[in-house]
């Protein structure tokens, strides 16, 4: 009997590509907010008693940076509460657990690579719920591990570099119709590191393997703005592109957005199991992974 394992945020854009990825290794229950609400620590139970999981990869979170800035109650009951629950109903059923949190502990001005000893300190309210889900479960449980992860792109459609795509064909196909073309606007001043959802999931087998524990920084390797990033995407694509560079102040987001959160992976690679690609050759895999797929 393969080992069994549940996927929180199953419906979401890092569960998704888990449970493609691990479902052929493990019996795998995607679960999305429909199947328990992570704030329910009775639903969950129910649905951890019923599934007996061996693994818990825990992905469900308000991800959305500025949703969480416009509803702190929910973003704290969700990203950190609903952690704590994750982490008690692990513990009963003796699980071990995968909690995915994020580059936004850190406030961006350290002006180098973060590594795991660095102190957090988020500059909005999403990283802050991210990191009090990271404490809550450390008190709960060392069964467990902790995988920061940054700017996340995958299978999904609403994944940015879709987006970015999209966006710059509609530019590409309005220049040619000779009608107004639609603006792309992109920042010079955020950097971190773009990293694919399935490089996430190749690196969460391998400390499954290892059977580490603790708090470990999981990007790509690299960082970049997110006018490089864009560049680099529409240059790979042949796509020509007017790219219009900005500052974040530019932008009327409801959370501030931290500067350079880029993540060194020393855990990962002091252990010996660091997999992640640096973060142009993950892009270039995930294009033509995607055009195999179209083209079948
Ligand atoms: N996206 C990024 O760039 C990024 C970067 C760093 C870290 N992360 C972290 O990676 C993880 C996955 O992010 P993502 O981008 O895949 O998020 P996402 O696409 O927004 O998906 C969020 C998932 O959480 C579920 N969910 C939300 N509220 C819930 C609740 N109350 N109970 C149960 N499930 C609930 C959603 O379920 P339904 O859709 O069924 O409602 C959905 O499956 C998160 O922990 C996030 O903080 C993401």
């Amino acid at each position: 009997m393969p080992d069994r394992m549940l996927i929180t945020g199953g419906t979401g854009l890092l569960g998704a590509d888990l449970a493609v990825f691990f479902s052929s290794r493990y019996k795998v229950f995607s679960a999305g907010s429909k199947d328990f609400d992570i704030r329910d620590i009775d639903q969950i139970r129910r649905s951890f008693n019923d599934f007996q999981p061996d693994y818990v990869l825990h992905a469900a979170a308000i991800a959305d940076v500025d949703k969480c800035e416009k509803d702190k109650r929910a973003a704290m009951e969700i990203n950190a509460v609903g952690t704590a629950n994750i982490a008690q109903a692990c513990r009963e059923c003796e699980a071990f657990l995968v909690y995915y949190s994020t580059d936004y502990v850190f406030d961006g001005t350290k002006g180098s690579p973060y590594i795991e000893r660095d102190t957090p300190n988020p500059v909005n309210y999403y990283g802050l719920s991210k990191w009090e889900g990271e404490k809550r479960l450390s008190d709960l449980s060392d069964h467990a591990v902790i995988l920061r992860i940054a700017w996340l792109y995958g299978n999904s459609e609403k994944s940015f570099i879709r987006r970015l795509i999209e966006r710059g064909n509609r530019q590409i196909r309005d220049r040619i119709n000779g009608e107004k073309m639609e603006q792309i606007k992109v920042v010079t001043d955020q950097i971190g590191t773009p990293t694919y959802t399935m490089d996430v999931a190749r690196q969460t087998e391998a400390i499954l393997r290892s059977r580490l524990k603790g708090l470990f920084h999981c990007t790509a390797e690299g960082h970049a703005s997110r006018l490089d990033l864009a560049e680099y995407l529409y240059e790979k694509l042949n796509m020509e592109v007017e790219l219009t560079s900005c500052r974040r102040e530019d932008f009327e987001w409801k959370a501030p957005r931290p500067e350079n959160t880029s993540l060194e992976n020393l855990g990962l690679k002091n252990n010996g199991i660091n997999v992640m690609p640096e973060f142009r050759a993950a892009i270039d895999s995930y294009l033509k992974e995607w055009e195999n797929n179209d083209n079948s």
